[in-house]
């Protein structure tokens, strides 16, 4: 269905978990174990997903936290997948644990991936994680490749003096492997949002790196998702290089998704606290699928218009763990 500004939106982001056994110094707060939401049950989960048909949803996009701690991620998998009315489903994955759950995730119906790596170096994964699990994460992205999971993307956060010496070796890459890198700009999101200002790396300044040394890029159509990046390919290269600028770029006026909170909370807009609870209504034993998708349909009609130009609110009610990314 539409929202107020006529916008069509189909895609549910769901975060399944607020845990991670990730700490990444920009999302989470610190060493140590966090308060966390667990996340909603899974049969609460696939109600709201299959409700949530009844009012347009099309593509669900499972996040954390890191989904893949939840115990029960491959039978939610296949729940969703079995729901008539959802043609995709996606991941959002730390890849520390995708080894072990790609060939389940496969047959479970998961299509297709996106992997957080923000270096290739291993020393400084572990400063910005504070886990040293880079090996795990390659070796994730590699059976990424090889059960066939199309696209695979990885997504790479781009600080300013902290990775962005690395741009050009995560686009070379894509000289080796089809894999789809996004370059994503720092957002002012919970624990990152005092730095985000120094850390920023806008898209036209890693644009003009690339061009340094690949010359003019190749524009690429879309690359198998919903989402706003923008993608080229460099020469030779057999995936792609995309942008992802939520800060320089203006991607409200064709915003298609709202987000469901480990929580239970819908969230219509990433930039804005407003929240609608399902937690009560699915609690309660006596609630019929009608009143959860009129919550739904609420929450899709008082999308905001977006977070308007040139700014980008900080937003510290919540870690980016727990709205999903
Ligand atoms: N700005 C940009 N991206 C972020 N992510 C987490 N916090 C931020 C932030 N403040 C990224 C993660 C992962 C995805 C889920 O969101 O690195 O790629
Ligand atoms: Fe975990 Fe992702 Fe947050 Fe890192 S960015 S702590 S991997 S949820």
């Amino acid at each position: 269905m539409q929202d107020k500004f006529k916008r069509e939106v189909t895609y549910l982001r769901v975060s399944v978990t607020e845990r991670c056994n990730m700490r990444c110094f920009y999302c989470t707060p610190g060493e140590g174990d966090l308060p966390y939401h667990e996340g909603l049950p899974l049969e609460d989960l696939l109600r709201v997903v299959r409700v949530g048909t009844r009012v347009g949803i099309r593509k669900v996009r499972l996040t954390g936290g890191e989904p893949l701690v939840r115990r029960d991620i491959v039978p939610l998998v296949a729940g969703i997948n079995e729901i008539a009315g959802i043609d995709d489903i996606a991941m959002t994955t730390n890849g520390c644990l995708f080894t072990q759950y790609a060939a389940a995730l496969k047959k479970a119906g998961l299509k297709r991936v996106n992997i957080s790596l923000d270096t290739l170096r291993r020393g400084r994964f572990k400063e910005i994680t504070r886990v040293d699990k880079w090996n795990d994460v390659w070796k994730g992205i590699e059976a990424a490749l090889s059960y066939g999971f199309n696209p695979v993307k990885l997504n790479m956060v781009v600080m300013k003096g902290i990775n962005d010496d690395e741009i050009i070796d995560f686009a070379a890459l894509t000289k080796l492997y089809p894999l789809h890198v996004r370059f994503i700009e720092m957002m002012p999101i919970g624990a990152g949002s005092k730095r985000a200002d120094e850390l920023l790396v806008t898209a036209a300044e890693i644009y003009t790196r690339l061009e340094n040394v690949y010359g003019n890029l190749k524009p690429k159509g879309n690359v198998g998702g919903n989402g706003p990046a923008r993608y080229w390919q460099i020469p030779g290269g057999k995936g792609t290089v995309g942008m992802i600028s939520p800060l320089s770029g203006s991607f409200c006026p064709s915003c298609n998704r709202i987000r469901l909170t480990a929580s239970g909370g819908l969230r219509p807009c990433l930039c804005n606290g407003e929240e609608f609870d399902l937690k009560p209504l699915l609690r309660k034993s006596s609630t019929g699928d009608q009143a959860i998708a009129d919550l739904i349909a609420e929450a899709i009609t008082q999308k905001p218009e977006g977070r308007g130009e040139g700014s980008f609110p900080t937003v510290t009610d919540k870690l980016m763990s727990q709205i999903g990314g």
